[in-house]
């Protein structure tokens, strides 16, 4: 339930159309989201309630990005496996087979969804690993933005999944993209490939993605996020092949100071009767 003349909200909070419905006709007139992901929020029945949203793009888009290299070179090198092991006592010393993991430098990273985020991770991949960079998007991004990213265009998604060692989601979540990496996608990726996810939960089938797991269709996944948050599927937990954390991409306080600004930035400008500089809806 809702019940004030201007709600300050983040991806936890039930805003589904219930929710709004039975808000319409009450005080409420913004919905000021601390977060740049709105798929908790029912949009078009906010709309209906007469109820404004905002949300924070921008400002977290380098920490979002920083952290998915940092899964995609954790999956890739082990990293929470090792750490556990030696957190354990249960390292012997160096050996020359010890958990071995996989290059990143010079490979090949497939981006789903080419906005601020994606190109953040192509910039970081490109410049900074030496990884080709194919991206799939709705639109081809402009000439300048492939040039000062080093990401090519990928016409099909299917394409992208076949040749990538490593493909990261940055799409959003919607009715199009629900379940977007399915049983038929990840069979389209390569055995040896990894999938990351800093995006939303819902983008992927996480039953599916245990089953390709289980079957060695993909070698592993690396992931900030999950379908119901905070429970985490139980065939996740328990595996090694996969990196798992709790929803940090935008965790700096640098990020996390720049919503909440810019949060009250659409607060102030609804209260002022201004444009909302970040209205979704
Ligand atoms: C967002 O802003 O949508 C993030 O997922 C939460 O930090």
């Amino acid at each position: 339930m809702i019940d004030a003349d201007i709600v300050l909200c983040t991806l936890t909070d039930d805003l589904s159309r219930k929710t709004l419905e039975a808000a319409r006709g009450g005080r409420t007139r913004l919905l000021a989201n601390f977060g740049v992901g709105f798929n908790h929020i029912d949009l078009a029945a906010a709309r209906e309630a007469g109820i404004a949203v905002s949300n924070t793009p921008g400002v977290l888009t380098e920490d979002t990005a920083d952290l998915t290299m940092l899964l995609i070179l954790a999956a890739a090198r082990r990293a929470g496996e090792g750490e556990r092991e030696l957190r354990a006592g249960q390292w012997t010393g160096w050996r020359p087979t010890h958990l071995l993991g996989t290059r990143v430098t010079g490979k090949v990273l497939g981006i789903v969804g080419f906005g601020r985020i994606g190109q953040a991770v192509a910039t970081r991949a490109h410049h900074g690993f030496g990884l080709r960079v194919l991206y799939h998007s709705r639109r081809v991004a402009a000439p300048e933005v492939e040039q000062r990213t080093g990401a090519a265009n990928s016409e099909t998604l299917e394409n992208l999944l076949r040749e990538s060692d490593f493909v990261s989601l940055h799409c959003p979540s919607t009715p199009e993209t629900h379940h977007l990496m399915n049983g038929a996608r990840f069979r389209a990726m390569q055995r040896h490939a990894f999938l990351v996810n800093t995006t939303r939960g819902d983008v992927v089938d996480e039953a599916a993605l245990i089953e390709a797991l289980d079957a060695g269709v993909i070698a592993g996944a690396a992931l900030d996020v999950y379908d119901k948050e905070p429970l985490v599927r139980p065939g996740l937990v328990d595996r090694d092949d996969v990196v798992l954390l709790p929803h940090l991409g935008s965790a700096t306080m640098e990020s996390r100071v720049a919503m909440g600004r810019r949060a009250i930035a659409n607060i102030d400008a609804f209260v002022a009767g201004l444009v909302l500089p970040d209205r979704i809806a």
